[in-house]
């Protein structure tokens, strides 16, 4: 299936935010493994051992993930955007031996930093030996005995390193990711299945040829740049474009301008940022050169039908296949999407399962809705890149996904069936949001609330927003003996990005005296939801005090940020 791939080939076209750039063959980019396999091997790293990787968009991303597969290292990679208390905990639950990190990296037009974030953390994580740094911004960063230069020490590493060979079932990496409850999961991932359904969704999902510049808009920290930028496009010999910064930096018209400059054939981004570019106006893509762009993808979120038009005609000239590929941090490649020149396309719908994949939509009672019906979305067959498990936790993973009905995969995810037997995907149905394709869970931010001292008890609830999918909404009760300043709002939404990431920041944060609860003590989110969303309330005849609600939509109007 791969084509044969000769070492001058481009794999990586990397753009730096400040307009720097890197052109990594596939003969640099082995010697440039192979030589971070022998430090790791020099550091103590042996196959089995975790490593943690917590680096921007850069070259050195991919090669520590692939130096980490080369000696069976299992890496786990934590989106940049984490916070310390993210980092530490995860660190901690995988008790990484190494963790791989940079001085910082490019954002919005200015050098941010990330090492700071890694001191705070290793210095509560006994298992980390050592930390190498990439130098990337040059900016001062405090130092420490466990520390290492990347520069110093896989730059004057020798090139030769001889592959080992592992079980088709070694593991590979850890990727935690938001569940239902407060602690993230981490999912756990073995290689030979992985590596082939990567592989095999990357060719014939974007139909790559040989002359194809590939361009997947994801960070690695995520499962999608796990799985479309290192491990399925680098296996099938693709050439790809890394870009490190934000669409708008320095201008609006960035990403197009990368298109043009690369002859960017296949794109493969998220609804929201297709949404944000059809809000900045369609002259900004109008002024670059687009031809190029033969395929377009979509993944994350579900993508509205209008947004699927818009990406069509004004990125696609009007007349590009758009696959929309449904999958999971779980399922580890693409399950549900169009083939191009197979599929007829409904734009907002991923279609079918793709060969080899079997999904279905089921009711409550796990009876199968048939078309025209709607429920939950199932998996009803085992596939080559399935979880293998939840790192430490086989209980919850059995409960998380077997628990419901134990013939059939659980996704999480609500979908539908047309009758023309097209899935429809609708969102979640458990506690998890979905927020700009982002999986927060609702009890994470809760107890990153209620670990605030001014806060008595929290309830966090995803609310529809039109650019993000969803946005995160708080209800919040004060305790009644700390004095709360008229700043309350802004500093609960600083502490949760503390704890968790920016990405987690409540979008609005109400101070409301009581919760709506059921009378064995619940807190009926419905309810929540329906007043975030300006909607009339909902049956409140279950709830223990029905003039709450009162109370509550009365904080919306005070509690507003
Ligand atoms: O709700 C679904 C949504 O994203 C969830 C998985 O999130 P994560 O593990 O972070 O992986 C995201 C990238 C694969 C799913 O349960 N989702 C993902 N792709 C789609 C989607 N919802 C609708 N349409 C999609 N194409």
């Amino acid at each position: 299936m791969s084509p044969q791939v000769s070492g001058g080939k481009v794999a990586i076209h990397f753009e730096g935010e400040p307009g720097d750039t890197r052109t990594v063959t596939y003969a640099d980019l082995q010697e440039q493994v192979n030589k971070a396999a022998n430090v790791l091997t020099d550091l103590g790293v042996r196959a089995g051992d975790r490593v943690a990787i917590y680096l921007p968009m850069i070259p050195e991303a991919a090669i520590s993930m692939l130096a980490c597969a080369r000696i069976g290292a299992v890496h786990s990679v934590v989106f940049g955007g984490f916070s310390a208390e993210a980092l530490r905990s995860r660190i901690d639950d995988a008790e990484a031996k190494l963790v791989i990190t940079a001085d910082g990296g490019y954002r919005r037009g200015s050098p941010a930093v990330l090492k700071p974030a890694v001191d705070e953390a290793v210095a509560q994580c006994p298992s980390v030996d050592n930390v190498l740094v990439v130098r990337r911004t040059g900016q001062e960063v405090a130092w420490t005995d466990k520390d290492l230069w990347w520069h110093e020490t896989v730059d004057a590493a020798s090139p030769d390193h001889s592959a080992e060979a592992f079980d088709s079932e070694h593991p590979l990496f850890i990727l935690y990711t938001s569940g239902t409850t407060g602690k993230p999961k981490g999912i756990l991932h073995t290689t030979g299945g992985y590596l082939t359904q990567t592989a095999y969704t990357h060719y014939n999902v974007f139909d790559l040829k040989d002359g194809d510049v590939y361009w997947c808009t994801a960070d690695v920290g995520w499962v999608t740049g796990h799985s479309y930028i290192v491990y399925g496009p680098l296996a099938n010999g693709a050439t790809q474009v890394m870009y490190e910064g934000t669409p708008d930096t320095p201008h609006k018209g960035r990403w197009w301008e990368i298109v043009q400059k690369y002859g960017v054939s296949l794109l493969y981004t998220a609804p929201t940022a297709i949404r944000t570019f059809m809000k900045w106006g369609n002259d900004i893509p109008a002024q670059f050169d687009l031809s190029s762009l033969r395929l377009l993808g979509s993944v994350g979120e579900p993508i509205n039908p209008e947004a699927w038009i818009w990406y069509r005609d004004h990125i696609g000239g009007g007349d590009v296949p758009i696959v929309d590929t449904w999958w999971q941090t779980e399922t580890g490649a693409m399950m549900i999407s169009p083939l191009p020149g197979v599929t007829a396309c409904k734009p907002g719908s991923a279609m079918r399962p793709l060969p080899g994949i079997s999904a279905d939509v089921v009711d409550d009672m796990g009876e199968p809705v048939g078309p025209g019906g709607g429920g939950y979305l199932v998996l009803s067959k085992p596939w080559p890149a399935m979880l293998r498990g939840i790192w430490g936790d086989d209980q919850r993973y059995k409960d998380t996904y077997w628990l419901r009905w134990p013939q059939y995969y659980f996704a999480g995810d609500g979908a539908k069936y047309d009758q023309d037997g097209a899935i429809w995907l609708l969102g979640r149905v458990d506690d998890v949001m979905n927020v700009s394709g982002h999986r927060i869970s609702t009890t994470e931010v809760e107890s990153a609330l209620v670990s605030h001292p001014l806060v008595a008890e929290a309830a966090v609830v995803g609310a529809t927003d039109e650019m993000t999918g969803q946005g995160i909404v708080a209800f919040v009760i004060l305790r009644s003996d700390m004095q709360a300043g008229d700043d309350a709002v802004a500093q609960l939404r600083q502490h949760v990005s503390q704890e968790i990431g920016p990405i987690a920041k409540p979008r609005q944060i109400m101070l409301v005296a009581e919760l709506p609860k059921t009378r064995s003590g619940k807190i009926m989110r419905r309810l929540l939801r329906d007043v975030a969303e300006h909607r009339s309330l909902g049956d409140v005849t279950t709830l223990a005090d029905p003039a709450v609600m009162n109370l509550i939509s009365e904080g919306l109007s005070h509690g507003d940020d």
